[in-house]
């Protein structure tokens, strides 16, 4: 449709009408008939009122959007379609690895490939929005979200949320098997004190900008359709609430121009945040704010109509937000076709096969192996193995978010070991132990259940509970040839395991095809090539802990470090048992011929990347900057480049990095963003305790 067309559509509705394009419910409102039953009853909405509505979330089959859709447009009065929106996050209904694992990959490409084939069969379904990507920058192991996260760095975090935004929209949102992103939540919500979820967040406008807002603007520059509030508060206002995040930062900063939607009920939410004394006051602080859809409430409803008479919220607002909320259908071809993507694909089967491969690939491409003494991995063919642990023949592989997926139809890791070998004896219970005396190698596979993480998810202790501790330990005394496969969602505190393990190789939730990823890296039919996109401390207390730290005034050295009054602990070190970018492959790949070439205004570095293995690997390389003197504080060092290259057994590669003044500008107390001249060392490596490879005299 034309964008006069949308003008005069948007000139013929009611207020009313316009006000139903900013509400959003979910499927449970429309039932058979239209019934007025349940949470419409609850809300105190009429039929009217429920076909004026704009969207519905999270519907789960592609009849019950056709059935709603249709119902709906044979009662509406514009012919207006509705937009269907779900959580669509590491897949729909075939599961890829969760996004704290996909980050793993620091490969934009496998995510940009994920996000393409999940909104290809979630397109399959009616869905029209993902709720996708989650650019929250995460710090805390302790929040349950930090699954749905890119982890602790904002250079990655931002590539690969652009990565995810072309993967779901594709080139145009008219292909029907392309998916509008929404990322969210802005902003801030990573940082909820304590690692307790939706607690409350308070940040420096420093940290906000340079941590936090690239990753959006990544995603608005990649061209996102919607950005979702999120339910903390940042500078002491909810988000939902808050006029200078969304129209200062948002629109005036970042440049959006899209849609603004709530989270769920995160308008209604500003009554418990106690700045809204009731619904009315809450419509009036969210809309006042800018936002533009109320996501599962009726405030908007009730109480959005009056505020606009009574002049308190300007017409010009809502038709603006109605206009966004038309422009989206447009683009997505609702207006030509408002069944878009139902029955345009190949048979479910077909994308069933296709999906379920990728998943198996991708999911080997973002396990971490943390651990490999001894070179007991690769598994070999002739190896007599047992298998033991709680995870070893459960299904529960998929990790939260993953609603539509079948968790009975996930791949164990027990079947997917079989399918490999059948030199392998299960072991069950403490009768069996015996066996674990006469193989060669143990895989105990261990971790957390699913419910254990993502939202609503946070916990205290990040240990793996003391019964798998003491089972490992038990296995220790039969035979110490371990190799711990974990299955979890966040960073956790690996001491004790790392002391009763050979090998660890971290798979986190990988998804459909968990079991046979597995068994693809424990073969080495996969060289490993994941890296942690989040520290691991040692212990909760460290929490937070990020190689990022800021310098300080008595920052520990290899002089003070028995002095009382330098900044450590009296009781642990400092540092992460496994830092920021760490990853054992198979192959030991090493970097040689480093030459720095500083150029003042730019700097140049190039390496070799040699492969002695007989296999094929890939390796992570990454380059950190430390700017020597600035206006601000700022980290100890920053990840600047990172580049996953590709070496063939027993081969090298030469490659090359540039950066620019844009690679080491940071914000300045008064906002603005830019370089100081000065010197900046370089450290080279494949992870974040890189070593250190020349300085860089930058000069504009
Ligand atoms: O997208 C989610 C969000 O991340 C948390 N609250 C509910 C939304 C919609 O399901």
């Amino acid at each position: 449709m034309k964008k006069e067309k949308l003008d005069q559509l948007l000139e013929k509705l009611s207020l009313e009408e316009k006000v139903g394009q900013l509400v959003q419910l979910g499927p449970m409102f429309f039932s058979e008939g239209g019934e007025i039953t349940g949470p419409m009853q609850a809300m105190d909405m009429t039929k009217t009122e429920l076909y004026q509505i704009g969207s519905v979330l999270g519907t789960h089959t592609k009849e019950e959007v056709k059935n709603i859709q249709s119902t709906y447009l044979e009662h509406s009065a514009h012919g207006i379609p509705l937009m269907f929106m779900a959580d669509v996050i590491h897949g729909y209904e075939t599961i890829f690895p969760i996004p704290l694992a996909l980050a793993s990959s620091f490969d934009p490409s496998i995510v940009k490939e994920m996000a393409r084939l999940s909104a290809k069969e979630a397109t399959s379904a009616g869905v029209h929005v993902t709720f996708s990507p989650m650019a929250d920058l995460v710090r805390d192991p302790r929040w349950g979200r930090v699954l749905e996260s890119n982890g602790e760095d904002p250079l990655l975090n931002a590539t690969l949320i652009k990565a995810y935004v072309e993967g779901y929209q594709g080139d145009s949102l008219l292909d029907p098997e392309t998916l509008a992103a929404c990322v969210k939540h802005f902003i801030g919500y990573g940082e909820a004190e304590g690692g307790r979820d939706y607690n409350t967040v308070d940040i420096s406008d420093l940290v906000l900008y340079q941590n936090h807002l690239p990753a959006f603007k990544a995603a608005i520059d990649a061209g996102v359709k919607l950005v979702m509030t999120s339910f903390n508060t940042i500078r002491g206002i909810p988000a939902t609430g808050n006029r200078w995040l969304l129209q200062e930062v948002l629109r005036r900063d970042l440049n959006f121009d899209g849609v603004i939607i709530s989270d769920w009920a995160s308008v209604h939410e500003l009554i418990n945040h106690r700045v809204a004394a009731d619904k009315r006051d809450a419509t009036f602080k969210a809309a006042n704010a800018g936002v533009e859809i109320d996501m599962m409430t009726d405030n908007y409803q009730h109480h959005l109509v009056d505020l606009v008479k009574e002049g308190l919220i300007s017409e010009e607002f809502i038709n603006q937000a109605v206009m966004h909320v038309l422009q989206l259908k447009n683009d997505l071809g609702l207006f030509e076709d408002p069944y878009r993507s139902l029955d345009k694909h190949p048979e479910k089967e077909i994308i069933e096969v296709e999906l379920r491969a990728e998943s198996r690939r991708i999911a080997s491409q973002s396990m971490v192996l943390l651990e490999n003494q001894q070179a007991i991995l690769p598994l070999q063919k002739e190896d007599q193995l047992a298998l033991i642990g709680p995870l070893a023949e459960s299904h529960d592989l998929l990790g939260a978010w993953s609603w539509i997926g079948k968790t009975e139809q996930s791949v164990t890791i027990s079947e997917g070991l079989l399918s490999k070998t059948k030199q392998i004896e299960m072991v069950k219970d403490r009768h069996d132990y015996v066996k674990l005396k006469y193989v060669d190698k143990v895989i105990v596979a261990l971790g957390e259940h699913s419910e254990e993480t993502g939202e609503g998810g946070s916990k205290t202790e990040i240990t793996l509970p003391q019964e798998q501790i003491d089972l490992l330990k038990e296995v220790y005394k039969w035979n110490q040839n371990i190799i711990v496969v974990l299955i979890n969602g966040r960073p956790l505190d690996l001491t004790e395991i790392k002391m009763y393990s050979r090998a660890i190789l971290e798979a986190w939730f990988p998804g459909s095809e968990a079991g046979n990823a597995i068994a693809d890296v424990l073969y080495g039919d996969v060289n490993p090539s994941g890296k942690l996109p989040m520290s691991f401390p040692r212990s909760v207390g460290q929490v937070p802990l990020t190689y990022n730290m800021m310098s300080t005034g008595r920052a520990i050295n290899e002089y003070n470090h028995t002095q009382k009054y330098v900044s450590k602990y009296l009781d642990n070190e400092n540092t992460a048992l496994y830092p920021f970018g760490y990853g054992l492959t198979y192959s030991n790949v090493k970097l040689s011929e480093v030459e720095v070439i500083d150029k003042g205004d730019n700097v140049t570095v190039n390496y070799t990347l040699i492969n002695p293995s007989m296999l094929d690997a890939q390796e992570v390389v990454q380059l950190y900057v430390k700017d020597m003197v600035t206006e601000v504080a700022r980290p100890e060092r920053e990840l600047k480049y990172f580049e996953k290259v590709f070496i063939s057994a027993g081969a090298s590669k030469k490659c090359s990095v540039n950066l620019t003044s844009e690679d080491i500008a940071y914000y300045h107390p008064d906002l603005i963003k830019k370089a100081d001249d000065g010197t900046i060392e370089l450290y080279l490596g494949l992870d974040s305790q890189a070593p250190l490879i020349g300085s860089w005299h930058y000069k504009a």
